[in-house]
C-alpha cells in the first residue's frame, strides 16, 4: 500500500485491501511499472481504477475530496478493472495514430539538448501561475506506481516543477531569492505590489509569482540553444490575480521574450476560463532569429472546416 498521507481520506480500509490485491496481481503478471512496455497499458487501467474508486472530486480548478469514501468489494474492483482494460484495448486497436511521438525526461529550465535536435516549432501549455501543483494532483498515480515513495520526494520533485508549491517547496519559497538572472522590470513591479498588500501570505505569494516567472525566463533563455533559425513558439498560458493584484502572465512572458532577443512577439486570447470572469487563456507567440514580420494564424471553432482549410 502506498505511503500517502491520510490515505483513508482517499479510499476506505476495505477498498484499499482490494486495490493492493489487484496491484500485487499486476506485479505478478507484468512486474513493476516500467517504460517502453505494452504492459504500461495494464498500469494505466490500474491508475484509472484507483481514481474511480477514490473520493477525489474534480469539480473545482484543483482536485478536492468528497465528504465520504465509498466501500468497494474486491469483485467490484475486479469488474471495474476488466471493463477499463477492455475499453483501452478497444481504443488501442481502433485508433491509428499518424506519425511517431517520443517522450523524453528533462527539466524544462535546464540547458538540456536531446540528441542534438533543433526544433522548428514549440507548442506547449506550461504551468500557469495559479498555484496548481501537479504533484498534488498526481499523487495517487505517482505513489501507487511507486514513482514516488515519500512526502519528501514529492516536495523535492515539486520544487523542480515550474510553479510547484507542494510540501517542502512551499517552505523553501519563503526565503527564496533569484541569483543573478536579469528579469524584466514589469515583473519586479507586480511582485512588489503583491508583497505590499500586507496580506498574511503576501511574502509567500510574491515569491511564488517571482519564482514562476524566473523559472519560465530560465526555460526560454536555455531553449534558444535548441531552436532552429526562424523557429516559432506557441505557449498557452492563463493570467491570474493575487489579493486583487492582476498578474498579466501573457504580458510578463512577452517582456521576458523581448529581453531574450525573440522577435514577432505577441499574444491572443484563446478562451475565457470558467473560474473567474477576469481570467483568460492566451496563446503567447514569438519567433527566433526571424526578421520577417508575421502574425501566426489562429483557427477558431466558429469557423467551418472549409473556412479553416482556406486559411491554412
Ligand atoms: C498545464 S500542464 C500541460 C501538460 C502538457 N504540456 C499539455 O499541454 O497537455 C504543465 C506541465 O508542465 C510540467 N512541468 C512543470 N515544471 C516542469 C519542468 N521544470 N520541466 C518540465 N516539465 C515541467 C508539469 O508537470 C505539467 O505536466
Amino acid at each position: 500500500m502506498p505511503n500517502i498521507h491520510n490515505i483513508t481520506r482517499w479510499w476506505s480500509e476495505h477498498t484499499l485491501k482490494g486495490l493492493a490485491a489487484l496491484r500485487q496481481a499486476l506485479v505478478n503478471q507484468f512486474g513493476e511499472p516500467k517504460e517502453d512496455e505494452v504492459s504500461a497499458l495494464a498500469w494505466i487501467a490500474f491508475c484509472r481504477v484507483i481514481i474511480e474508486t477514490s473520493s477525489a472530486a474534480f469539480n473545482h480548478v484543483s482536485m478536492s475530496f468528497h465528504d465520504e469514501v465509498t466501500r468497494y468489494e474486491i469483485e467490484q474492483i475486479e469488474y471495474l478493472y476488466l471493463k477499463i482494460v477492455d475499453a483501452i484495448a478497444q481504443s488501442a486497436s481502433e485508433d491509428i495514430i499518424a506519425g511517431r511521438a517520443t517522450v523524453y525526461f528533462a527539466d524544462g529550465r535546464e540547458p538540456a539538448s536531446i540528441n542534438g535536435v533543433k526544433y522548428s516549432h514549440i507548442v506547449t501549455s506550461p504551468p500557469y501561475p495559479n498555484r496548481i501543483s501537479y504533484i498534488r494532483e498526481l499523487r495517487p498515480y505517482m505513489y501507487w506506481t511507486k514513482f514516488l515513495n515519500t512526502a519528501r520526494e514529492a516536495g523535492e520533485l515539486d520544487w523542480k516543477a515550474i510553479g510547484g508549491t507542494w510540501g517542502i517547496a512551499t517552505s523553501r519559497l519563503c526565503d527564496w531569492e533569484s541569483n543573478g538572472v536579469e528579469l524584466p522590470d514589469s515583473l519586479k513591479r507586480v511582485v512588489s505590489q503583491i508583497f505590499e498588500t500586507e496580506e498574511k501570505n503576501a511574502l509567500l505569494m510574491a515569491n511564488y509569482v517571482w519564482k514562476y516567472f524566473h523559472d519560465m525566463h530560465l526555460h526560454l533563455q536555455n531553449l534558444r540553444n535548441n531552436l532552429k533559425k526562424g523557429a516559432v513558439l506557441s505557449y498557452i498560458v492563463g493570467n491570474s490575480s493575487f489579493y486583487g493584484v492582476p498578474v498579466h502572465t501573457e504580458k510578463l512572458l512577452e517582456d521576458s521574450l523581448k529581453s531574450l532577443g525573440f522577435t514577432n512577439i505577441g499574444s491572443k486570447v484563446i478562451r475565457k476560463r470558467n473560474s473567474k470572469k477576469e481570467l483568460f487563456e492566451y496563446c503567447v507567440y514569438a519567433s527566433y532569429q526571424e526578421s520577417r514580420k508575421y502574425e501566426p494564424l489562429f483557427l477558431s471553432a466558429n469557423q467551418t472546416k472549409g473556412e479553416q482549410l482556406a486559411l491554412l
